[in-house]
């Protein structure tokens, strides 16, 4: 692993009060770097600030948010005026499985803002910042199924397209500012985010659930070595087979005929 303190002395990592983004903060922790926790439930990013901070000696500030407010990463950027920030982790996600057009547009609409528009904010705030300095790293959080169109998870799946087309297109253009950009795309992955999943019950899928400090482990390791990331072997055969082997059409029907076994009855927006 690079030395993460040489990017700045301070990491911001969004939607740290759970799953992989708590395992990011712990990881960034431990590597001495200074924790910014983003994330709406204020009692659960204090008691992880107060545990992490204990355990590394760093610093570790709370930033209590609904990045899907009005005017969040003004806010965002307010509160860390005048820090150091390095590294920025853009991990809240949200989603709702189900046929579309049962779905609450409204939550679909949500799940676009959370998991494209707002990692887009971070990266032109943020990044502005870390070309003109030419120090900084940027790690979105993208999704295995982003190798594919996916039924019943069609707005997620192309909203996590996108963060990965955007994440290895930053890459490139900000290579020769001395910027980092990853895109890492976990596979399903044991969090409260799977367990709780509106729609579908990911416990009759089948296949190994990754560890989330795993993932969080495979995306550090990997910074500045590389635009793109699959945290695990069998996720990446899946990946090499929808891009390689597949044809789209039959992917496609893959993952509908797969998804749509796993809906529940709730799928639809009973949120
Ligand atoms: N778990 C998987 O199998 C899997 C697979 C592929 C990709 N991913 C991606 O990995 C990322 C993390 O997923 P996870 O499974 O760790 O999810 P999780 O356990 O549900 O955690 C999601 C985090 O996002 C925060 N969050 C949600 N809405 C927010 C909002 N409006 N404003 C601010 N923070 C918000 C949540 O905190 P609060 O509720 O406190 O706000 C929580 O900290 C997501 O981008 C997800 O799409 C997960």
């Amino acid at each position: 692993m690079k030395d993460l303190r040489a990017y700045g002395a301070y990491a911001i990592v969004t939607g740290a009060s759970s799953g992989i983004g708590r395992q990011f903060a712990r990881q960034l922790a431990a590597a001495r770097v200074n924790v910014v926790l983003v994330a709406r439930h204020k009692d659960r990013l204090e008691e992880l600030a107060t545990e992490i901070s204990d355990e590394h000696g760093i610093e570790c500030r709370t930033v209590a948010l609904d990045l899907l407010a009005n005017g969040a990463i003004d806010q965002l950027s307010q509160e860390v005026a005048g820090l150091d920030v390095g590294i920025v982790v853009a991990n809240a996600g949200i989603y709702y499985a189900g046929p579309l057009v049962d779905n609450d547009l409204a939550d679909e609409l949500d799940v676009l803002a959370l998991d494209a528009a707002v990692p887009l904010q971070l990266a032109h705030r943020f990044g502005r910042e870390f070309v003109r300095r030419q120090r900084g790293a940027l790690i979105l959080v993208s999704s295995s199924i982003a190798a594919s169109p996916v039924p019943y998870e069609a707005n997620y799946a192309a909203a996590k397209a996108y963060v990965l087309s955007l994440g290895q297109a930053l890459n490139y253009e900000w290579k020769k500012d001395g910027v980092d950009v990853l895109v890492v795309s976990p596979g399903p992955t044991q969090t409260e985010g799977l367990d709780n999943a509106v729609g579908i019950d990911f416990s009759t899928m089948g296949g190994a659930k990754m560890d989330p400090a795993q993932v969080a482990r495979t995306a550090l390791d990997s910074l500045g070595k590389r635009a793109h990331v699959i945290p695990g072997f069998s996720n990446n055969l899946a990946d090499m087979a929808a891009k390689y082997l597949l044809p789209r059409s039959t992917s496609v029907r893959m993952y509908g005929r797969i998804i749509k076994q796993a809906l529940t009855d709730d799928a639809g927006g009973a949120a």
